[in-house]
């Protein structure tokens, strides 16, 4: 637009001024428009950079909050009669998730789930003392081993050997013998991994402890993931061939109150077939289908519906469908009460569902309660028992070179 000079000018032109600082067209457009545009554009910089800015923060916020919760503590447990000091480590996952863990029997000594309303509980059974795990008998949250579960009359024959092992459960050698896994001190490190807070034990139990062959170097490393899932992992190798089946003896009992008994808990395994077993506990060697009998639990069924008809209640192996090559879903348990529900994923062949039948209310555990009949609920991802003399059930022994692994996983959410 040319410019004649502002003075005299006529009312179009006036208008057009007007009209021409509202809107503006050819160059003046360009000038306007790239002004306006990048006006526009530095508001939009401004705005930008401010909502990234706030969101940062607020991510940085949620950050340090999930930091903060998520941490390990360790402290002291107390001391073993021999003087071996005991360490008890707490983790905490960024939801705030709690597992307390001691390096005495790689022990399970707490374990802080919410229920559908955010309420935490303690749901597992166990002391509050050092001392308590010392003397206790039922294997409240142990790591048993070498051998978790029973070998009959603590006998085995291993490449033309026979080997004798401590006998402490009746006639037969159960859970590792008189001093297992669980009533040993082990070493323990704290792991920062990505998935959440843990802690690794180690131990080496020597050539001929409780009469096992080899030397066995173990690890067990406990991760409280930040999606609520409790993974017990395990490794060991050995110096001689060897049976080996790790496993983990947490009573849980979903309601949080062990004064409750776990019979109104809902159990699903995915385990269609079980082995029978004698007297003493120990497999007669079949494989026989659950279908149609007391021992069904393919669908949810209240652990409590058929108990009175399997004498003196649950404590057998459920063969897996899985069968242990993967790490798959063995079994569900939900508590309608609290909505609480625990999956449990193993790469094991089997799950010993004990139904805590031997506490009988002479145990005072953790607060003082006493543990009566069915107050906690054991599932043992493991071997089958007695595998050492049953050649038709999965391998358990462990030979020189090869490393022993096993994986379970404790998932835990509401309905
Ligand atoms: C295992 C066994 C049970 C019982 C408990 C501990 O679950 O199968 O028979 O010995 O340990 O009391």
């Amino acid at each position: 637009m040319k410019n004649f000079g502002r003075t005299g000018s006529t009312n179009l032109e006036k208008l057009d001024i007007q009209y021409s600082m509202l809107n503006t067209c050819g160059d003046d457009r360009v000038i306007k428009g790239e002004f306006a545009e990048k006006g526009l554009k530095m508001v939009n910089r401004c705005v930008l950079i401010c909502v990234a800015m706030c969101l940062c923060a607020l991510l940085s916020n949620c950050q340090i909050e999930e930091r903060t919760k998520m941490s390990i503590k360790k402290e002291i447990f107390g001391k073993t009669a021999d003087g071996k000091e005991v360490d008890l480590y707490t983790l905490t996952n960024k939801n705030g998730l709690v597992a307390r863990i001691t390096n005495f029997g790689g022990i399970l000594v707490g374990l802080e789930v919410p229920d559908r309303d955010g309420n935490m509980a303690d749901i597992t059974l166990g002391h509050d003392t050092l001392e308590g795990y010392i003397k206790d008998k039922v294997y409240l949250g142990v790591t048993a081993g070498r051998y978790g579960n029973r070998i009959a009359k603590g006998r085995f024959t291993l490449d033309g050997v026979e080997y004798k092992l401590a006998v402490n459960d009746g006639p037969n050698h159960l859970h590792g013998g008189i001093k297992g896994f669980n009533k040993v001190v082990w070493n323990g490190r704290q792991l920062q991994k990505d998935e959440g807070p843990a802690v690794e034990f180690t131990y080496h139990s020597k050539d001929g402890e409780e009469g096992y062959p080899g030397d066995l170097s173990v690890s067990v490393v406990y991760t409280l993931t930040n999606d609520n899932e409790l993974k017990i992992s395990y490794e060991a190798l050995t110096s001689k061939p060897c049976p080996v089946n790790l496993t983990h003896h947490s009573y849980f009992n979903l309601t949080g109150d062990a004064t409750c008994d776990i019979l109104g808990h809902i159990l699903t395994m995915h385990a269609s077939r079980f082995t029978p077993v004698d007297k003493t506990a120990i497999p007669l060697g079949n494989i026989e289908s659950v279908k149609g009998t007391p021992m069904d639990f393919t669908e949810p069924t209240a652990i409590g519906t058929n108990i009175a008809k399997i004498k003196g209640g649950y404590d057998h192996n459920y063969v897996l469908d899985s069968a242990g090559e993967t790490l798959a879903l063995a079994a569900k348990v939900y508590e309608p009460k609290t909505g609480r529900v625990m999956e449990l994923y193993t790469t094991e062949p089997g799950v010993q569902f004990y139904s805590g039948n031997f506490l009988d209310g002479t145990i005072k555990g953790k607060g003082g309660i006493t543990y009566n009949k069915h107050a906690g609920l054991c599932l043992e991802t493991e071997h089958f028992p007695d595998s050492p003399n049953k050649p038709q059930f999965p391998n358990s022994i462990l030979r020189p070179g090869q490393k022993y692994t096993q994986v379970t996983v404790h998932k835990f959410y509401t309905e």
